[in-house]
């Protein structure tokens, strides 16, 4: 268990570095297998998911090391086809793996992953899309058995742009045969950048960043290496966490375009944003009104992950905001928390209505998930007195050092991680 201590009223000044981005380095270790190769990852963050993809790559035999933000991936000598129940808990997005595993071995066992904190994850399109190049898939007892007498391009349509589901297509096809057209893709900033990392591992992939992406070969290289790109979703949570506790703050070496969904919002809202080509300043120094209604969409709509941060943003904020969850059955978990610091909030069913109220104080609190956590800690930042988060680790699979870049800022943040067996 993690305890966060946040004493709220600071107001946030500075300049901020972003991390690398969970989303996109996740998936780009699962393709540094598909060509037996050694690959040098850089900008790599320090996360418990990072390190639970780290511990999938040693167990199928591949030498995973960090050295600070650099992970080097041998993978020449994989030798296993299998992850057991165990890592694919540690991490739900393991399932990514599947169609690296196939695209070099044409085999693969996984335990099926479960559901998580944000409803049921199903995996019935990364299934179909493995399925249409061949792949034969079982399940038996949980585990889910997978092979092809060679995987062959075809054509696949996802019925939804889900974005594991159109990463493990991206995968297998680098292992198939001809050509590989998927529509209805998703077109997350992620995708690209796992498209980019494919091309230098010799992929002739294109058309990442729009619904149609082609794959028409694959010859692969022995040696990559790659540079993963910004986390725009940490982008989010520091301009939201500024909007939060008031001040300006300077998000360095970003893509403003990832964000601009969120950034808008904020803008709208009253926050005072100055956008650069690398670079975006948030100033906040006047009472917040609420924007127009927030839905969440694929991108490039607005991100289901900044959802629960840019409601940080809005308790507060003079009016009412209407919130619509398009992407997750049970992501307004951390709308309960936040009444808990006096926030008023009513969901049904996929929507949920905050009413700006003028004060927050200071109250226990636990994390929900991942980005509800950290969404907590944006709220404490504008609360009177102190707030406990408790987190049995949902923040630190996401956020380097949280607590130390808020300080950097200027927050009253404490972060403590040892075991309170008494706690929850
Ligand atoms: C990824 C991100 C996550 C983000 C989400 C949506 C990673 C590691 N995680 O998750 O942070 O919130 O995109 O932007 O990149 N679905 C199905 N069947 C499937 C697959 C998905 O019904 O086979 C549904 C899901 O239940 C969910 C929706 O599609 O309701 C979106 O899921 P998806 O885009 O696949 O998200 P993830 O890849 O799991």
């Amino acid at each position: 268990m993690s305890v966060w201590k946040v004493s709220g009223g600071n107001k946030l000044y500075g300049d901020l570095r972003i991390q690398g981005s969970k989303n996109a380095v996740l998936p780009i270790m699962a393709a540094a297998i598909i060509a037996g190769c050694e690959t040098e990852l850089i900008n790599c963050p320090r996360l418990s998911d990072v390190e639970a993809a780290m511990s999938i790559l040693r167990h199928l035999g591949c030498k995973a090391e960090r050295e600070g933000d650099t992970i080097f991936i041998d993978s020449r000598e994989m030798n296993r086809t299998d992850i057991p129940h165990d890592l694919m808990r540690e991490m739900r997005s393991s399932v990514i793996f599947l169609g690296a595993i196939l695209a070099r071995a044409h085999e693969a066992k996984l335990s099926y992953p479960g559901g998580c904190e944000l409803g049921p994850r199903p995996i019935d399109l990364h299934l179909e899309a493995l399925k249409c190049l061949g792949a034969e898939i079982t399940e038996q007892g949980g585990d889910l058995y997978c092979r092809d007498g060679g995987l062959k391009g075809a054509r696949i349509n996802l019925s939804f742009p889900s974005v594991g589901a159109t990463e493990n297509a991206m995968l297998a096809a680098c292992g198939a045969e001809g050509e590989t057209v998927i529509t209805n893709a998703a077109r997350e900033p992620e995708i690209v950048d796992l498209q980019e990392f494919l091309r230098s591992l010799g992929a002739d992939i294109s058309g990442a960043g729009t619904p149609t992406i082609t794959v028409s070969g694959f010859s692969p290289r022995k040696r990559v290496g790659y540079r993963v790109m910004t986390d725009r979703i940490v982008s989010a949570t520091a301009l939201c966490c500024a909007a939060c506790a008031g001040g300006s703050i300077t998000l360095k070496s970003v893509v403003p375009a990832d964000f601009e969904t969120v950034t808008s919002a904020l803008e709208s809202m009253g926050c005072e944003i100055e956008r650069r080509k690398n670079s975006v300043k948030i100033t906040v120094n006047r009472q917040l009104r609420a924007p127009r209604p927030i839905t969440t969409r694929p991108y490039p709509g607005f991100p289901t992950d900044a959802q629960p941060l840019l409601m940080a943003a809005c308790l507060k904020a003079e009016g009412t905001t209407v919130f619509t969850e398009n992407i997750f059955e049970n992501r307004y978990r951390h709308a309960a928390e936040f009444c808990r610091l006096g926030a008023d909030i009513n969901v049904v069913g996929r929507v949920a209505v905050v009413t700006g109220v003028s004060e927050l104080t200071g109250a226990p609190v636990s994390a929900t998930d991942l980005r509800g956590g950290a969404a907590l800690i944006a709220a404490a930042l504008g609360a009177t007195g102190e707030t406990t988060v408790y987190d049995t680790g949902h923040i630190a699979r996401g956020y380097e050092d949280f607590d130390k870049m808020l300080m950097s800022l200027g927050a009253d943040i404490k972060y403590e991680n040892e075991r309170l067996a008494s706690v929850v």
